[in-house]
């Protein structure tokens, strides 16, 4: 089996992680956070949500920890913006790429941006093409694509289809969703085997919820497939408000175990990232979750 020589990790913990955190961190603690990830080579790193603080109150001070932050050259710090307003907000504070969602399901659509599929396509256009007036690169996310909290079942051609039109409208890569963890290696084949028909596989990227304990196998099944950028969140921080039942995304650390000891360069640094998994869940004051920072 042919394993890519290197993949790159796309660390969400910042916010996808602490978007469903009940415990409030101050701005100064998620600085911590980000500056720690930072430091221990991720180089990608998803700071923050330009949403509205109704829906998601946990990343109402984005914006705080954005200009806060001590960058580092080379690192990217990503947030997410679902309308213009969210856009204007990172652009306001040097947000280096941002990101559209959309959902692979209506029903996952309407309870987490409450709007069908085909109103949130015409809603990202103007964010598209203000970002790229801005020259600021646009991520996409499809979320849902392996299963729906709400319908159930979601149909891989609609994702394929959701999948090439945010990258028709200006999107450099996609990252593909299984936002309850539902999805099993199967699953993922088939998914990824219908996409890269149409799709070059460089842009897509794979963002395995935990829930079900079945990411790392199916991120054995994207590394097969020639996915080379994995998301992944800290300690396995994680979850969307709005998929009930949705818990961390896969362990950062997890993965660097995996890929490193297959001889597969993350530039990230596992001890170090062990620690950090440790240190914020100290402040989260919740156990260790994932396997690997248990183990070590
Ligand atoms: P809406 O209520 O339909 O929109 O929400 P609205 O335009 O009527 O705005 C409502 C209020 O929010 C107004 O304030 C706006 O000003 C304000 P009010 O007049 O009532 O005082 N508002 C904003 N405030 C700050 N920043 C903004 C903004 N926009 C409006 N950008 C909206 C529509 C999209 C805004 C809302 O549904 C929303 O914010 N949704 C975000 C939900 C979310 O963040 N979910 C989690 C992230 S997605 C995820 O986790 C999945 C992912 O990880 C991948 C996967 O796992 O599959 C990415
Ligand atoms: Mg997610």
């Amino acid at each position: 089996m042919h394993y890519p020589e290197r993949v790159s990790i796309f660390e969400v913990g910042p916010r996808d992680g602490l978007q469903n955190e009940s415990q409030p961190l101050s701005v100064a603690q998620k600085v911590q956070l980000i500056e720690s990830l930072q430091d221990i080579g991720c180089q990608r790193i998803e700071a923050g949500s330009f949403v509205s603080p109704k829906w998601v109150p946990q990343m109402a001070d984005s914006a705080k920890v954005f200009t806060q932050i001590k960058r580092q050259t080379g690192v990217v710090y990503s947030a997410l913006t679902p309308n213009l307003r969210g856009l204007e907000d990172a652009i306001a504070v040097g947000v280096d790429e941002v990101a559209v969602f959309a959902g692979a399901s209506e029903a996952f659509s309407q309870k987490n941006i409450n709007c069908s599929i085909a109103e949130s396509i015409e809603r990202f256009k103007p964010v598209l093409a203000l970002a790229q007036h801005h020259s600021l690169p646009v991520r996409g996310y499809v979320s849902t694509v392996l299963g729906c909290p709400y319908q159930g079942e979601v149909d891989i051609h609609q994702v394929k289809s959701l999948t090439e039109t945010l990258l028709t409208l200006g999107c450099y890569e996609v990252s593909l969703g299984d936002t309850i963890g539902v999805g099993t290696p199967k699953a993922t084949a088939e998914l990824l085997s219908l996409l890269t028909k149409d799709i070059p596989v460089d842009r897509l990227a794979v963002h395995f919820h935990n829930t079900y304990g079945q990411a790392l196998a199916n991120i054995l099944i994207a590394l097969q497939h020639g996915v080379t950028t994995i998301d992944s969140a800290i300690a396995g921080l994680g979850g969307c408000p709005y998929a009930k039942g949705a818990s961390g995304n896969v362990a950062t650390e997890d993965v660097v175990y995996m890929c490193e000891n297959m001889g597969i360069d993350t530039g990230i640094d596992l001890a170090a990232a062990v620690d950090v998994s440790k240190e914020i869940c100290t402040i989260l004051k919740k156990p260790v979750q994932s396997n690997v920072s248990q183990a070590l």
